[in-house]
Order: structure tokens, then C-alpha cells, then sequence
């Protein structure tokens, strides 16, 4: 077949295969084209999650009559103003969301601007025009979207259930809800009324928080910690979960740069490493933050959906991140610390506990007994955080005498008395106006953790060489990614050389 330009439609319906994934990207494009066009309340309708109808109304700026068709062709677009690429203000900017939409849906566009005196209303099915006409809107602009992908069958199969559609349109809606608290926008599904979020009245912490609050729908105002960092021309702000308040997944991770919601690995990695000492591995922390870098050292056009960006210089990024969440996460150290092992078995009463089995899993040497960790803690505090365990080593010399324990004492420790164990792993002690259990295997392991962290930073990690060299055999691969960090882990105290392609061999060990 001889070499051919395809037509228009066809074109537009490859460009829709990677615009609109479904019915939650057709609703975020036409949000974000509603918060371009500076509304202030936007109204989200879907049917069917979106797959049978999808209608959002604003009240921006229009687009003016003469304009409408030309908005619906491939690459039209009036958020350009210097065809500059390098210099991207605005949410869209490549002309690609309307025509991709409506190639491969029925779509009517309604449309007024201020100076106009009526509305006028375009219908396209399956990109073919179908009828321009006056019509009656307010001062803005209404985009409905019937039978999505009706042209693209092959698509409505890749569809997962109306439940998991519908989420993705709520999680959509609240992403770009996060980034422009200023406007009010509602959802109704099927009728309902899903969200109601009135745009923010005063722009201070207290009616953004209360906004975060309504969209992550937990209290995440009142265990969150302010965030405000700055590093050479990139600032950082919003607000941080405290390591207590976490979930299974991601979802609840919201990340912008320059106002656009962007599910990118690099920011989503610097949370991680951030929280990594708060946090289990498989649990994720709350956040809302907004990284405002200048337009020229990111670029948003990596992605068709703008979900990932590049940044020309990703160091400063990083440890803006990192840095100014660490910095807030250890100042916050002790209401982040009801997770944290070890500060919760430090700032315990062990004491006021006679007469209970104390004795850990003795087939486990990690699992030292109560005693011992608490013993072990004590002799490994610095000065600086005696102060929270003084009282427990105080109070030993009381309860030698009197087992009994003031319940207005409960108060001086910040974590309550240790009342009871449980199989005999699990410390559980009384606050005031609650109950804390420290897993004290885990305690002793972050205690392990903590001593060995501490030792790297002074440089006095204490190596002991092993009498009989440990052979541990791994792929090739990971034989050379861990022989490019020996150094590091000398540092940490192990000492491994390669051994053959398929195996290292530890010599010595922290
Ligand atoms: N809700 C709206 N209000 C005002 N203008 C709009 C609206 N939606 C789209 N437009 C206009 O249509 C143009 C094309 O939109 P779109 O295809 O989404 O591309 P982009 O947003 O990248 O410019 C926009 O540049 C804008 O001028
Ligand atoms: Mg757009």
C-alpha cells in the first residue's frame, strides 16, 4: 500500500487512544479546560460512571462563537499565547483533549462568552460535524459527552466495573479539586450527589485544611503538619500526614507541580524515602503538597496525559522533598512517634508491671526480653533524649518497693504505663485516655536500626570480622549493583567482596 497522510478522524481517534483512557480522563480534561478558563463553580454530571454521559458546566470565560469549531480541531489551542513550549502557565496547552474526545463520542459544545448576547451550541458525532446553532447557557461554557468510545468499540472492553470507573472519576474530581480550592465544584453520579466542595473563601490554612479535609474525607487537618520550604528557585508547600494516619496505597498521595495533579515515580519516591523510618514499608502517609518550580526547568509535555513531568534538575527537587519533610516529620517527633517502636517503649512505665511474664520469644535471638530492651535502650540514649526515658529509670527504684502506680502519673509519661503483655511480644500501656501497644520485637529491632543509623553518621560503626566468610549467592546482577555500593555498606559496617559472578562473600558485619 502506497505511503498515505490519514484523515483528520483517524488521526484524532489514534490521539484519543492515548488522551482518553476512559470516562475519568474525559472528565479531567474538561475540568482542568473549565479551571483554565477561570470558573469558579464547575458542575460535574455523570451517568453510568461516565461510559453513557458525562456533562460539566462552568462558568468561565466562553469561547467565542467564532472560535467553537477551530476548538475542536487537532492542535487548536489558545493557551500558547508565544507557541512556547518552555513557558507552560495554564493546565492544557496541546490542543488535543476536544477533538480526541469527541472523535470517538457524541458531543455537544454550549458555549457563551460576556460580550456575547446568546449562547451557541455545537454538535459533533464521532467527529463529524453535525449542527451549529443558538442555543441557551449563562455566561460560560457547558461540554456534554454521550456514549464515550461508541466509535472506538474495542475500548469499552478494556473498561473495568461501573464501581472501579466511578472511582477513578471521584479520585480525578478531588485531585484537581486539591489544586484550586478557590472554586467550587460538585459531582452528582446517577443522581446522587457525590461531592460538594464550596470553593474557599479566605486563603489561609484553616479553609484550606477544612477543604483537605472534605476531599481526603479523614482527619487528616488535625494530624497533619504544615509544610513551607524553599531551595534556590523552587518552593514547596502543604500539608504533611503525621506517620500515624497512613493506608494501603497511594490513592491518598496527592503531588502537583505548578498546580497540575501528577502521579510522577520521582516525587512519589522522595515521600517514601522521607517517611521510610516512620512508616512500614507497605503503608503510605497523607500529603498534600505543591511543589511550584519555574516553568523553564520542567517539562509537562512527557506524558499525553500530563501525568509525569521531567525536571532538568531532579537533585534540587529531591532534596527540597526530602529535606523539608524530614525536617517537619522530627520536629514532630514525638506526636509522630505513637508509631514508633522505640520511642513508645522508651516513654512507657514498664515498672508499675509486678509479677507479669516478661520473657520473650526465647527461640529468637532478636527477641530480647522487656528488660533487656529496656536496659538496652537506656544505655543507648543520648543525653538529649534521656529526658523522655528518665522516668521509667526513676520510677525502678520506686516500684521496687511499691508495686502499685499513681494514676495521676499516668500523665508524665508521654506514653502511658505498661500495664500487661501479651503473648508475650505485645507491651500494652494505659494513657490517660487510651491504649498503646508496642510490638516489642519490632522495638528491638528499630532499636538495632536507630544504634546502627547513629553509628554511620558519627562514623564509629564497630566491624567484627567473621571467623568462617559467609558465601551468599545472588543473580549476576544483583552481584554487581551490590559491589557498586561496597563502599556504602563498609560504611554501614559490611564488608563484602564479589565471589565469581553469582555470589558475594561477607567478611565482616556491624
Ligand atoms: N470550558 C472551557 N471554557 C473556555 N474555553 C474552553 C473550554 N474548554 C475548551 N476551551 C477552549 O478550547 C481550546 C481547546 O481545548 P482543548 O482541546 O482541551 O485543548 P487545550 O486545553 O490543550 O488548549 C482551549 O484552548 C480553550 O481555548
Ligand atoms: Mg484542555
Amino acid at each position: 500500500m502506497k505511503i498515505r497522510l490519514l484523515p483528520d478522524k483517524t488521526v484524532n481517534q489514534i490521539a484519543a487512544g492515548e488522551v482518553v483512557e476512559r470516562p475519568a480522563s474525559v472528565v479531567k480534561e474538561l475540568l482542568e479546560n473549565s479551571i483554565d478558563a477561570g470558573a469558579r463553580e464547575i458542575n460535574i454530571n455523570v451517568i453510568d460512571a461516565g461510559r453513557e454521559y458525562i456533562c460539566v458546566t462552568d462558568d468561565g470565560c466562553g469561547i467565542p462563537y467564532d472560535e467553537m469549531e477551530l476548538a475542536l480541531q487537532r492542535h487548536a489551542t489558545s493557551k500558547l499565547p508565544e507557541n512556547n513550549l518552555n513557558n507552560i502557565r495554564l493546565l492544557g496547552f496541546r490542543g488535543e483533549a476536544l477533538p480526541s474526545i469527541a472523535s470517538v463520542s457524541k458531543l455537544n459544545l454550549i458555549s457563551r462568552t460576556s460580550i456575547s448576547d446568546q449562547a451557541w451550541k455545537l454538535s459533533i458525532i464521532g467527529g463529524n460535524k453535525e449542527g451549529f446553532s443558538p442555543a441557551a447557557h449563562n455566561i460560560g461554557t457547558t461540554i456534554e459527552v454521550k456514549d464515550l468510545f461508541f466509535a472506538t468499540p474495542a475500548r469499552l472492553k478494556f473498561l473495568k466495573t461501573l464501581r472501579t470507573e466511578q472511582k477513578h472519576v471521584v479520585d480525578v474530581v478531588k485531585r484537581i479539586a486539591m489544586a484550586s480550592p478557590i472554586t467550587t465544584i460538585k459531582l452528582m453520579a446517577d443522581g446522587r450527589q457525590i461531592l460538594n466542595l464550596p470553593g474557599i473563601k479566605e486563603n489561609n490554612d484553616r479553609s484550606i485544611l477544612s477543604r483537605i479535609d472534605k476531599i481526603f474525607g479523614s482527619d487528616f487537618g488535625s494530624n497533619c503538619l504544615k509544610i513551607d520550604a524553599k531551595r534556590e528557585d523552587v518552593s514547596l508547600t502543604g500539608f504533611a500526614g503525621l506517620p500515624t494516619l497512613h493506608k494501603t496505597n497511594s490513592s491518598y498521595q496527592h503531588l502537583f507541580v505548578n498546580g497540575r495533579s501528577v502521579r510522577d515515580k520521582l516525587l512519589f519516591s522522595c515521600v517514601r524515602v522521607a517517611y521510610r523510618d516512620f512508616l512500614a514499608n507497605d503503608r503510605f502517609p497523607l500529603v498534600a503538597l505543591f511543589l511550584d518550580v519555574p516553568p523553564d526547568i520542567v517539562d509537562v509535555n512527557v506524558h499525553p496525559a500530563k501525568a509525569e513531568v521531567r525536571f532538568s534538575d531532579t537533585g534540587v527537587i529531591r532534596g527540597l522533598i526530602i529535606s523539608a519533610l524530614k525536617h517537619a516529620l522530627s520536629i514532630a517527633g514525638h506526636r509522630a512517634s505513637t508509631s514508633s517502636s522505640i520511642a513508645a517503649l522508651g516513654a512507657t512505665n514498664p515498672y508499675v508491671l509486678p509479677n507479669l511474664p516478661l520473657h520473650g520469644r526465647q527461640t529468637n535471638s532478636h527477641s530480647a526480653n522487656y528488660h533487656e530492651i529496656q536496659r538496652s535502650i537506656n544505655n543507648s540514649l543520648s543525653s538529649d533524649r534521656l529526658e523522655l526515658y528518665q522516668p521509667s529509670a526513676k520510677n525502678e527504684e520506686n516500684t521496687a518497693k511499691d508495686t502499685g502506680y499513681d494514676s495521676a502519673s499516668l500523665g508524665d509519661f508521654p506514653l502511658g504505663a505498661a500495664r500487661t503483655q501479651i503473648h508475650e511480644t505485645y507491651i500494652v500501656a494505659q494513657t490517660e485516655d487510651g491504649i498503646i501497644i508496642v510490638d516489642q520485637h519490632a522495638a528491638h529491632e528499630r532499636l538495632v536500626y536507630e544504634e546502627i543509623k547513629s553509628d554511620i553518621e558519627k562514623k564509629t560503626v564497630n566491624r567484627q570480622c567473621l571467623l568462617l566468610p559467609e558465601i551468599v549467592n545472588l543473580e549476576e546482577w544483583q552481584v554487581e549493583k551490590l559491589c557498586e555500593q561496597s563502599d556504602e555498606l563498609k560504611t554501614a559496617g559490611l564488608l563484602i567482596e564479589p565471589f565469581g559472578k553469582s555470589s558475594v562473600i561477607v567478611r565482616e558485619i556491624p
